[in-house]
Protein backbone atom coordinates (compact mmCIF):
# COMPACT_ATOMS: atom_id res chain seq x y z
CA UNK A 1 0.00 0.00 0.00
CA UNK A 2 1.28 3.60 -0.66
CA UNK A 3 2.82 4.87 2.36
CA UNK A 4 1.15 8.24 2.34
CA UNK A 5 -2.29 6.27 2.16
CA UNK A 6 -1.28 3.93 5.02
CA UNK A 7 -0.62 6.96 7.02
CA UNK A 8 -3.66 8.53 6.53
CA UNK A 9 -5.56 5.53 7.07
CA UNK A 10 -4.03 5.50 10.48
CA UNK A 11 -4.54 8.75 11.31
CA UNK A 12 -7.83 8.79 10.58
CA UNK A 13 -8.12 5.70 12.91
CA UNK A 14 -6.57 7.29 15.56
CA UNK A 15 -8.44 10.42 15.19
CA UNK A 16 -11.63 8.30 15.45
CA UNK A 17 -10.11 6.14 18.50
CA UNK A 18 -9.20 9.87 20.24
CA UNK A 19 -12.98 11.32 19.61
CA UNK A 20 -13.84 12.71 22.53
CA UNK A 21 -17.73 11.31 22.55
CA UNK A 22 -18.08 11.64 26.87
CA UNK A 23 -21.53 13.45 27.03
CA UNK A 24 -22.12 15.75 29.54
CA UNK A 25 -25.14 18.48 30.54
CA UNK A 26 -27.59 15.94 30.29
CA UNK A 27 -30.78 17.38 30.18
CA UNK A 28 -34.63 16.37 29.44
CA UNK A 29 -37.04 18.88 27.97
CA UNK A 30 -40.96 18.73 27.92
CA UNK A 31 -42.22 18.46 23.95
CA UNK A 32 -45.27 18.68 22.10
CA UNK A 33 -46.75 15.85 22.84
CA UNK A 34 -47.04 15.01 26.77
CA UNK A 35 -45.96 10.86 26.61
CA UNK A 36 -42.68 12.04 25.31
CA UNK A 37 -39.45 14.19 27.09
CA UNK A 38 -36.66 15.07 24.83
CA UNK A 39 -32.95 14.12 26.15
CA UNK A 40 -30.20 16.57 25.31
CA UNK A 41 -26.45 16.44 25.98
CA UNK A 42 -23.13 17.72 24.77
CA UNK A 43 -19.87 15.98 23.53
CA UNK A 44 -16.54 17.74 22.94
CA UNK A 45 -16.33 15.83 19.34
CA UNK A 46 -18.82 14.87 17.13
CA UNK A 47 -20.19 11.06 16.92
CA UNK A 48 -21.30 9.21 14.38
CA UNK A 49 -24.09 7.61 16.24
CA UNK A 50 -25.32 9.48 19.01
CA UNK A 51 -27.70 7.12 21.02
CA UNK A 52 -30.40 7.44 23.86
CA UNK A 53 -31.13 3.87 26.12
CA UNK A 54 -34.13 3.98 28.16
CA UNK A 55 -36.07 1.11 29.93
CA UNK A 56 -37.82 0.66 32.85
CA UNK A 57 -35.69 -1.40 34.37
CA UNK A 58 -32.25 -0.19 35.37
CA UNK A 59 -29.53 -1.67 32.88
CA UNK A 60 -25.62 -1.71 31.81
CA UNK A 61 -25.52 0.70 28.97
CA UNK A 62 -23.23 -1.78 26.84
CA UNK A 63 -24.88 -4.46 26.64
CA UNK A 64 -28.22 -2.36 27.23
CA UNK A 65 -28.62 -1.88 22.97
CA UNK A 66 -28.71 -5.51 22.74
CA UNK A 67 -31.60 -6.22 25.21
CA UNK A 68 -34.94 -6.14 24.44
CA UNK A 69 -36.21 -4.72 27.15
CA UNK A 70 -33.83 -1.38 26.54
CA UNK A 71 -35.69 0.98 23.73
CA UNK A 72 -32.79 2.45 21.83
CA UNK A 73 -33.48 5.11 19.77
CA UNK A 74 -31.43 6.80 17.69
CA UNK A 75 -30.70 10.71 17.94
CA UNK A 76 -29.06 14.06 15.85
CA UNK A 77 -26.03 15.91 16.23
CA UNK A 78 -25.30 19.70 15.64
CA UNK A 79 -22.10 21.77 16.17
CA UNK A 80 -22.86 25.36 17.54
CA UNK A 81 -21.31 26.48 13.81
CA UNK A 82 -20.62 30.00 15.78
CA UNK A 83 -16.78 31.42 16.28
CA UNK A 84 -15.72 30.89 20.03
CA UNK A 85 -17.68 28.03 20.72
CA UNK A 86 -16.99 24.46 20.06
CA UNK A 87 -18.45 21.10 20.90
CA UNK A 88 -21.56 19.65 19.43
CA UNK A 89 -25.33 19.33 21.19
CA UNK A 90 -26.80 16.01 20.47
CA UNK A 91 -29.93 15.30 21.12
CA UNK A 92 -33.16 12.41 20.93
CA UNK A 93 -36.42 11.91 21.99
CA UNK A 94 -37.90 8.97 25.07
CA UNK A 95 -41.54 8.17 23.53
CA UNK A 96 -44.66 6.41 24.70
CA UNK A 97 -43.71 7.26 28.68
CA UNK A 98 -46.67 6.57 31.04
CA UNK A 99 -47.48 8.53 33.99
CA UNK A 100 -45.85 7.05 37.00
CA UNK A 101 -43.46 5.26 35.98
CA UNK A 102 -39.61 5.24 37.02
CA UNK A 103 -37.25 5.33 34.05
CA UNK A 104 -33.37 4.91 33.71
CA UNK A 105 -31.42 6.34 30.77
CA UNK A 106 -28.30 6.61 29.38
CA UNK A 107 -27.29 8.87 26.49
CA UNK A 108 -23.94 8.45 24.19
CA UNK A 109 -22.41 6.99 21.24
CA UNK A 110 -23.61 3.79 19.78
CA UNK A 111 -20.38 3.05 17.55
CA UNK A 112 -17.86 3.72 20.32
CA UNK A 113 -20.08 2.60 23.34
CA UNK A 114 -19.10 5.85 24.74
CA UNK A 115 -22.20 5.96 27.32
CA UNK A 116 -23.51 8.05 30.32
CA UNK A 117 -24.01 7.03 33.53
CA UNK A 118 -27.25 5.76 33.42
CA UNK A 119 -29.94 8.32 34.71
CA UNK A 120 -33.52 7.45 36.61
CA UNK A 121 -36.63 9.93 36.98
CA UNK A 122 -40.11 9.18 37.66
CA UNK A 123 -43.00 10.64 35.58
CA UNK A 124 -45.92 11.82 37.53
CA UNK A 125 -49.44 12.63 36.20
CA UNK A 126 -48.61 14.43 32.92
CA UNK A 127 -52.05 14.88 31.94
CA UNK A 128 -54.13 15.36 35.59
CA UNK A 129 -53.90 17.76 38.49
CA UNK A 130 -52.46 18.32 40.65
CA UNK A 131 -49.28 18.62 39.76
CA UNK A 132 -46.29 20.92 41.10
CA UNK A 133 -43.78 22.99 39.48
CA UNK A 134 -40.76 24.80 40.11
CA UNK A 135 -39.62 28.17 38.64
CA UNK A 136 -37.06 31.05 38.78
CA UNK A 137 -35.06 33.40 36.63
CA UNK A 138 -31.48 34.89 36.39
CA UNK A 139 -29.64 31.72 37.39
CA UNK A 140 -26.05 32.01 36.93
CA UNK A 141 -22.94 30.36 37.68
CA UNK A 142 -20.67 31.87 39.94
CA UNK A 143 -23.13 33.52 42.03
CA UNK A 144 -22.90 35.90 45.20
CA UNK A 145 -22.21 34.52 48.80
CA UNK A 146 -19.73 32.40 50.77
CA UNK A 147 -21.46 29.15 49.45
CA UNK A 148 -23.11 30.62 45.43
CA UNK A 149 -26.35 31.24 45.64
CA UNK A 150 -27.08 29.16 42.89
CA UNK A 151 -26.26 26.50 44.48
CA UNK A 152 -29.34 26.58 47.25
CA UNK A 153 -31.69 26.82 44.53
CA UNK A 154 -30.86 23.82 42.85
CA UNK A 155 -30.52 22.01 46.06
CA UNK A 156 -33.75 23.08 47.18
CA UNK A 157 -35.43 21.73 43.78
CA UNK A 158 -33.21 18.66 44.10
CA UNK A 159 -34.73 18.04 47.71
CA UNK A 160 -38.13 18.60 46.23
CA UNK A 161 -37.83 16.47 43.01
CA UNK A 162 -39.92 13.51 44.13
CA UNK A 163 -43.28 16.20 44.37
CA UNK A 164 -42.03 18.24 41.02
CA UNK A 165 -42.94 18.05 37.79
CA UNK A 166 -40.43 20.11 35.57
CA UNK A 167 -39.00 23.22 36.08
CA UNK A 168 -39.09 26.56 34.38
CA UNK A 169 -35.77 28.51 34.45
CA UNK A 170 -37.86 32.58 32.51
CA UNK A 171 -34.66 33.56 30.86
CA UNK A 172 -30.59 34.78 31.84
CA UNK A 173 -28.77 31.08 31.98
CA UNK A 174 -25.48 30.97 33.26
CA UNK A 175 -24.54 34.13 32.78
CA UNK A 176 -21.54 33.72 30.50
CA UNK A 177 -21.54 37.58 28.93
CA UNK A 178 -20.30 39.44 32.23
CA UNK A 179 -16.89 40.60 31.10
CA UNK A 180 -16.57 43.30 28.41
CA UNK A 181 -14.78 40.63 25.71
CA UNK A 182 -17.50 38.60 25.88
CA UNK A 183 -20.60 40.78 25.30
CA UNK A 184 -20.83 39.66 21.97
CA UNK A 185 -19.40 36.06 21.55
CA UNK A 186 -20.32 34.77 25.17
CA UNK A 187 -18.07 32.28 27.30
CA UNK A 188 -18.19 28.89 26.55
CA UNK A 189 -16.46 28.25 29.85
CA UNK A 190 -18.85 29.68 31.65
CA UNK A 191 -22.06 28.14 29.49
CA UNK A 192 -20.48 24.67 29.89
CA UNK A 193 -19.67 24.88 33.91
CA UNK A 194 -23.33 26.20 35.03
CA UNK A 195 -24.50 23.35 32.31
CA UNK A 196 -22.89 21.10 34.63
CA UNK A 197 -24.04 22.23 37.92
CA UNK A 198 -27.62 22.22 36.92
CA UNK A 199 -27.32 18.40 35.99
CA UNK A 200 -28.22 16.91 39.24
CA UNK A 201 -32.08 18.85 38.45
CA UNK A 202 -32.19 18.88 34.49
CA UNK A 203 -31.04 14.97 34.10
CA UNK A 204 -34.30 14.50 36.30
CA UNK A 205 -36.54 17.01 35.71
CA UNK A 206 -37.85 18.58 32.51
CA UNK A 207 -35.86 21.97 32.37
CA UNK A 208 -37.74 24.56 30.55
CA UNK A 209 -36.27 27.86 29.53
CA UNK A 210 -36.95 31.10 27.50
CA UNK A 211 -34.00 33.08 26.46
CA UNK A 212 -33.08 36.14 28.48
CA UNK A 213 -30.52 39.13 27.76
CA UNK A 214 -27.96 37.54 28.87
CA UNK A 215 -28.21 34.82 26.54
CA UNK A 216 -28.13 36.62 22.97
CA UNK A 217 -24.84 34.95 21.58
CA UNK A 218 -24.43 34.47 18.05
CA UNK A 219 -28.56 35.61 17.77
CA UNK A 220 -29.18 33.13 20.44
CA UNK A 221 -27.56 29.82 18.22
CA UNK A 222 -26.10 28.88 21.34
CA UNK A 223 -29.15 28.84 23.57
CA UNK A 224 -31.53 27.14 20.65
CA UNK A 225 -29.06 24.81 20.18
CA UNK A 226 -28.39 24.03 24.13
CA UNK A 227 -31.88 23.80 24.95
CA UNK A 228 -33.73 22.65 21.87
CA UNK A 229 -37.68 23.75 23.54
CA UNK A 230 -40.30 22.56 21.48
CA UNK A 231 -40.91 25.05 19.27
CA UNK A 232 -42.54 25.30 15.58
CA UNK A 233 -39.29 26.17 14.00
CA UNK A 234 -35.62 25.47 15.10
CA UNK A 235 -35.04 28.99 14.53
CA UNK A 236 -37.91 30.06 16.69
CA UNK A 237 -37.32 31.01 20.39
CA UNK A 238 -40.84 30.75 21.54
CA UNK A 239 -43.28 27.95 22.38
CA UNK A 240 -46.18 26.66 23.98
CA UNK A 241 -46.79 23.49 25.61
CA UNK A 242 -50.17 21.34 27.35
CA UNK A 243 -49.06 19.72 30.95
CA UNK A 244 -51.81 18.56 33.56
CA UNK A 245 -54.29 20.72 31.82
CA UNK A 246 -52.62 23.85 31.74
CA UNK A 247 -51.50 25.30 28.70
CA UNK A 248 -48.26 27.17 28.69
CA UNK A 249 -47.04 29.88 26.52
CA UNK A 250 -43.42 30.98 26.32
CA UNK A 251 -41.98 33.71 24.00
CA UNK A 252 -38.87 35.87 23.62
CA UNK A 253 -38.74 39.46 25.00
CA UNK A 254 -35.38 39.60 23.76
CA UNK A 255 -36.10 39.09 19.87
CA UNK A 256 -38.96 41.90 18.22
CA UNK A 257 -42.54 41.25 19.30
CA UNK A 258 -44.50 44.20 17.92
CA UNK A 259 -47.48 44.19 16.26
CA UNK A 260 -46.65 42.94 12.63
CA UNK A 261 -43.60 40.78 14.09
CA UNK A 262 -43.64 37.14 13.07
CA UNK A 263 -43.30 36.61 17.11
CA UNK A 264 -46.60 39.05 17.72
CA UNK A 265 -48.37 36.99 15.01
CA UNK A 266 -47.65 34.07 16.77
CA UNK A 267 -48.13 34.69 20.30
CA UNK A 268 -51.92 36.41 19.43
CA UNK A 269 -52.45 33.37 17.49
CA UNK A 270 -51.26 30.89 20.03
CA UNK A 271 -53.52 32.50 23.03
CA UNK A 272 -56.59 32.93 20.67
CA UNK A 273 -56.68 29.24 19.24
CA UNK A 274 -56.19 27.96 22.67
CA UNK A 275 -58.91 30.28 24.62
CA UNK A 276 -61.85 29.27 21.90
CA UNK A 277 -61.58 25.75 22.30
CA UNK A 278 -60.65 26.10 26.61
CA UNK A 279 -62.91 28.93 28.04
CA UNK A 280 -62.49 27.61 31.29
CA UNK A 281 -58.53 26.18 30.95
CA UNK A 282 -55.45 27.72 32.71
CA UNK A 283 -53.62 29.69 30.47
CA UNK A 284 -50.07 30.56 32.21
CA UNK A 285 -47.31 32.94 29.88
CA UNK A 286 -43.97 32.95 30.92
CA UNK A 287 -40.98 35.70 29.06
CA UNK A 288 -37.81 37.08 30.79
CA UNK A 289 -39.60 40.88 31.26
CA UNK A 290 -41.65 41.78 33.63
CA UNK A 291 -44.74 44.51 33.39
CA UNK A 292 -45.27 45.16 36.80
CA UNK A 293 -42.33 45.06 39.32
CA UNK A 294 -41.89 47.93 41.78
CA UNK A 295 -37.69 47.80 42.66
CA UNK A 296 -35.95 50.93 41.97
CA UNK A 297 -34.36 50.19 38.83
CA UNK A 298 -34.64 51.25 35.79
CA UNK A 299 -36.74 48.73 33.53
CA UNK A 300 -39.12 49.31 36.91
CA UNK A 301 -39.32 52.54 36.38
CA UNK A 302 -42.68 54.30 35.64
CA UNK A 303 -41.16 56.32 32.94
CA UNK A 304 -39.01 53.53 31.12
CA UNK A 305 -40.21 54.00 28.24
CA UNK A 306 -39.21 49.91 26.47
CA UNK A 307 -41.24 48.59 28.98
CA UNK A 308 -44.03 51.32 28.45
CA UNK A 309 -43.97 50.09 25.32
CA UNK A 310 -44.27 46.27 26.35
CA UNK A 311 -47.03 46.56 28.82
CA UNK A 312 -48.87 48.57 25.80
CA UNK A 313 -48.57 45.44 23.08
CA UNK A 314 -49.62 42.72 25.61
CA UNK A 315 -51.23 43.90 28.65
CA UNK A 316 -54.89 43.85 26.04
CA UNK A 317 -53.97 40.76 24.28
CA UNK A 318 -53.39 39.01 27.89
CA UNK A 319 -56.47 40.44 28.78
CA UNK A 320 -58.64 39.72 26.33
CA UNK A 321 -57.62 35.91 26.06
CA UNK A 322 -57.96 35.84 30.12
CA UNK A 323 -54.20 34.57 30.68
CA UNK A 324 -54.36 33.97 34.24
CA UNK A 325 -50.58 34.24 35.30
CA UNK A 326 -47.79 35.90 33.87
CA UNK A 327 -44.39 35.16 34.99
CA UNK A 328 -40.86 36.79 34.30
CA UNK A 329 -36.99 37.24 35.76
CA UNK A 330 -35.38 40.21 34.87
CA UNK A 331 -35.78 41.61 37.91
CA UNK A 332 -33.29 39.45 40.54
CA UNK A 333 -36.14 40.15 43.42
CA UNK A 334 -39.26 38.76 44.38
CA UNK A 335 -42.67 40.08 44.03
CA UNK A 336 -46.20 39.51 42.50
CA UNK A 337 -49.11 41.23 42.39
CA UNK A 338 -52.79 41.03 42.63
CA UNK A 339 -54.85 40.89 39.54
CA UNK A 340 -54.52 43.62 37.80
CA UNK A 341 -55.12 45.21 34.17
CA UNK A 342 -53.35 48.97 32.99
CA UNK A 343 -52.32 49.75 36.47
CA UNK A 344 -55.37 49.02 38.54
CA UNK A 345 -56.19 45.98 40.90
CA UNK A 346 -58.90 44.16 39.03
CA UNK A 347 -60.71 41.63 41.42
CA UNK A 348 -59.05 39.90 44.26
CA UNK A 349 -57.20 36.55 44.19
CA UNK A 350 -60.79 34.92 44.71
CA UNK A 351 -62.39 36.30 41.66
CA UNK A 352 -59.67 37.78 39.83
CA UNK A 353 -60.73 40.20 36.66
CA UNK A 354 -57.24 40.33 35.17
CA UNK A 355 -54.11 38.45 35.29
CA UNK A 356 -51.60 37.95 38.18
CA UNK A 357 -48.04 38.74 37.75
CA UNK A 358 -45.14 37.43 39.46
CA UNK A 359 -41.35 38.48 38.89
CA UNK A 360 -39.14 35.82 39.90
CA UNK A 361 -35.23 36.24 38.87
CA UNK A 362 -33.83 35.16 42.63
CA UNK A 363 -32.23 31.66 40.81
CA UNK A 364 -29.00 33.58 42.22
CA UNK A 365 -26.13 35.00 39.87
CA UNK A 366 -22.87 37.20 39.58
CA UNK A 367 -24.91 40.38 39.73
CA UNK A 368 -26.64 39.57 42.78
CA UNK A 369 -30.12 41.29 43.96
CA UNK A 370 -31.08 44.51 43.42
CA UNK A 371 -31.61 46.61 46.52
CA UNK A 372 -34.36 49.67 46.98
CA UNK A 373 -38.04 49.22 46.32
CA UNK A 374 -40.43 52.03 44.97
CA UNK A 375 -43.09 52.84 47.08
CA UNK A 376 -45.49 49.56 47.17
CA UNK A 377 -47.83 50.37 44.04
CA UNK A 378 -51.65 49.36 44.83
CA UNK A 379 -51.23 46.53 42.51
CA UNK A 380 -48.38 44.75 44.74
CA UNK A 381 -49.22 42.21 47.37
CA UNK A 382 -47.46 40.09 49.85
CA UNK A 383 -43.81 40.65 50.35
CA UNK A 384 -41.05 42.19 48.17
CA UNK A 385 -38.37 40.06 48.56
CA UNK A 386 -34.15 40.63 48.07
CA UNK A 387 -32.65 37.76 48.09
CA UNK A 388 -32.48 34.11 46.43
CA UNK A 389 -35.35 31.74 46.46
CA UNK A 390 -37.34 29.90 43.56
CA UNK A 391 -41.37 29.76 43.70
CA UNK A 392 -43.33 26.24 43.30
CA UNK A 393 -46.51 26.15 41.68
CA UNK A 394 -49.46 23.90 42.64
CA UNK A 395 -52.12 23.32 39.79
CA UNK A 396 -54.54 22.03 42.68
CA UNK A 397 -57.66 21.49 40.21
CA UNK A 398 -59.35 23.51 37.13
CA UNK A 399 -60.04 25.85 39.98
CA UNK A 400 -57.32 26.73 42.44
CA UNK A 401 -53.41 27.38 42.22
CA UNK A 402 -51.43 27.32 45.20
CA UNK A 403 -48.02 29.69 44.82
CA UNK A 404 -45.30 29.10 47.39
CA UNK A 405 -42.03 31.36 47.43
CA UNK A 406 -39.07 29.43 48.94
CA UNK A 407 -36.53 31.36 50.37
CA UNK A 408 -32.83 30.22 50.20
CA UNK A 409 -31.69 31.21 53.90
CA UNK A 410 -33.75 29.37 55.49
CA UNK A 411 -34.54 26.94 52.47
CA UNK A 412 -38.38 27.87 53.84
CA UNK A 413 -41.56 29.00 52.33
CA UNK A 414 -41.58 32.36 53.21
CA UNK A 415 -44.63 33.90 50.79
CA UNK A 416 -47.79 32.19 49.44
CA UNK A 417 -50.73 32.81 47.82
CA UNK A 418 -53.53 31.09 46.33
CA UNK A 419 -55.58 31.81 43.46
CA UNK A 420 -59.16 30.83 42.07
CA UNK A 421 -59.26 30.79 38.24
CA UNK A 422 -61.39 34.32 37.12
CA UNK A 423 -63.52 34.34 34.36
CA UNK A 424 -62.18 37.77 33.58
CA UNK A 425 -66.15 38.72 31.63
CA UNK A 426 -68.78 37.11 33.44
C1 LIG B 1 -31.73 7.12 40.78
O1 LIG B 1 -31.09 8.38 40.72
C2 LIG B 1 -30.72 8.93 41.98
C3 LIG B 1 -30.13 10.31 41.74
O2 LIG B 1 -31.11 11.12 41.14
C4 LIG B 1 -29.73 8.01 42.69
O3 LIG B 1 -29.43 8.53 43.95
C5 LIG B 1 -30.32 6.62 42.79
O4 LIG B 1 -29.36 5.75 43.31
C6 LIG B 1 -30.77 6.11 41.44
N1 LIG B 1 -31.44 4.82 41.59
C7 LIG B 1 -31.06 3.74 40.92
C8 LIG B 1 -31.81 2.48 41.24
O5 LIG B 1 -30.21 3.74 40.05
C1 LIG C 1 -21.46 24.85 44.47
O1 LIG C 1 -21.60 24.01 43.33
C2 LIG C 1 -20.38 23.76 42.64
C3 LIG C 1 -20.72 22.93 41.43
O2 LIG C 1 -21.47 21.82 41.77
C4 LIG C 1 -19.38 23.05 43.52
O3 LIG C 1 -18.16 22.88 42.84
C5 LIG C 1 -19.17 23.91 44.77
O4 LIG C 1 -18.32 23.20 45.67
C6 LIG C 1 -20.47 24.20 45.44
N1 LIG C 1 -20.22 25.08 46.56
C7 LIG C 1 -20.63 24.77 47.77
C8 LIG C 1 -20.19 25.68 48.85
O5 LIG C 1 -21.33 23.80 47.99
C1 LIG D 1 -14.10 32.69 30.17
O1 LIG D 1 -14.26 32.23 31.50
C2 LIG D 1 -13.14 31.55 32.01
C3 LIG D 1 -13.53 30.96 33.36
O2 LIG D 1 -14.07 31.93 34.22
C4 LIG D 1 -11.97 32.54 32.09
O3 LIG D 1 -10.83 31.87 32.56
C5 LIG D 1 -11.71 33.10 30.69
O4 LIG D 1 -10.73 34.10 30.75
C6 LIG D 1 -12.98 33.69 30.09
N1 LIG D 1 -12.75 34.08 28.69
C7 LIG D 1 -12.94 35.33 28.24
C8 LIG D 1 -12.71 35.54 26.78
O5 LIG D 1 -13.29 36.24 28.96
C1 LIG E 1 -60.09 22.57 44.02
O1 LIG E 1 -59.30 22.52 45.19
C2 LIG E 1 -59.75 23.46 46.20
C3 LIG E 1 -58.72 23.42 47.33
O2 LIG E 1 -58.52 22.11 47.75
C4 LIG E 1 -61.16 23.09 46.62
O3 LIG E 1 -61.60 24.03 47.59
C5 LIG E 1 -62.07 23.14 45.41
O4 LIG E 1 -63.36 22.72 45.77
C6 LIG E 1 -61.55 22.24 44.31
N1 LIG E 1 -62.33 22.44 43.11
C7 LIG E 1 -62.68 21.47 42.32
C8 LIG E 1 -63.44 21.84 41.08
O5 LIG E 1 -62.39 20.29 42.53
FE1 LIG F 1 -32.31 39.91 32.48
Amino acid sequence: MDRKITIFIILAFVGIALADLDPHHVKLALTKQTDQYRVTWFTNDQGSSPSLLYSTNTFQPQSGAGSAAVFGVQGSVESFDTPHWNGHSNTAVMEGLSEWTTYYYSVGDKETASWSQVFNFSTRGFTQTPFKFAVYGDMGHGGVGIDRDENYTLSGVVQRESELDFVLHVGDIAYADLKLSTIIQGNETVWNEFLDIIQPVSSILPYMTCPGNHDIFYDFTVYRKTFFMPTDKPTQSWYSFDYGQVHFVSFSTEHDYFPLSSQYNWIENELKTYREKNPNGWLVVYAHRPMYCSVKWKWCKNKHESRKLFVKTFEKMFFRYNVDLYIAGHVHNYERSLPVYKGEVAGSYENPKGPVHITIGTGGNKEGPLHGWQEAPEWSEGIRFIGTGFGTINILNSTTLQFDFIGNEKNDVIDSFTLTKGDFFE
